[in-house]
């Protein structure tokens, strides 16, 4: 149970970590960590559409969660394979990710695990309910995930 307040401000911090990152061009990556920042940012401009819609600026519509829901579920199932331990995948690109993940593979996988299985959890509740408040609250769950995984494991914004 959230309160729609509370719900509010949520959204705001939670979508402020995803999404800063979406204004900066990262052209010219390439291989591995230009596959892996596309998936990241079609994630990100899904769950834009969302977050425009929690925050009432948009109407709701199911179909837009049912999207990020499966855009998550997709490349949450390809994320492990990538973050190769190569030299480009931890230093190319203007990669902005962490030498912690592969420092710490163990708990990145456990972050991708979690993530994978909350948005299972969210397209199966799609597929079972119209209520508008379980759906929010369990989408907030499922992008809060996005950003735990950015603060540990991605490089923080200037
Ligand atoms: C298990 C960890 C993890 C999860 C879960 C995760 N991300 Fe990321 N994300 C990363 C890492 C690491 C990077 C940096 C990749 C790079 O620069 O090579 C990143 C980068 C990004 C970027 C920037 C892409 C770019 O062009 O540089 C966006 C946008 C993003 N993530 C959105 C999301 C959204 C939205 C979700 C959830 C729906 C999500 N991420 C879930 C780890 C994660």
């Amino acid at each position: 149970m959230i309160k729609s307040s509370h719900a509010k401000t949520l959204v705001l911090t939670v979508f402020g970590l995803c999404f800063s990152s979406l204004v900066l061009a990262h052209t010219g990556a390439t291989g591995i960590v230009k596959e892996r920042m596309e998936a990241m940012k079609d994630m990100g401009k899904k769950s834009k559409v969302v977050a425009d819609m929690l925050k009432g600026k948009t109407a709701f519509e199911k179909s837009a969660l049912m999207e990020a829901a499966d855009s998550f579920v997709l490349h949450g199932s390809q994320m492990k394979d990538q973050f190769p331990n190569t030299e480009h995948s931890r230093t190319g690109s203007k990669t902005e990710a962490l030498p912690e993940i592969w420092e710490d593979k163990d708990r990145f996988n456990k972050d991708i695990d979690e993530f994978i299985l909350l948005s299972e959890t969210l397209q199966e509740l799609l597929s079972t309910t119209d209520d508008q408040k379980a759906l929010k609250a369990a989408f907030l769950q499922t992008a809060k995930s996005c950003s735990g995984c950015h603060k540990q494991f991605r490089k923080a914004k200037k």
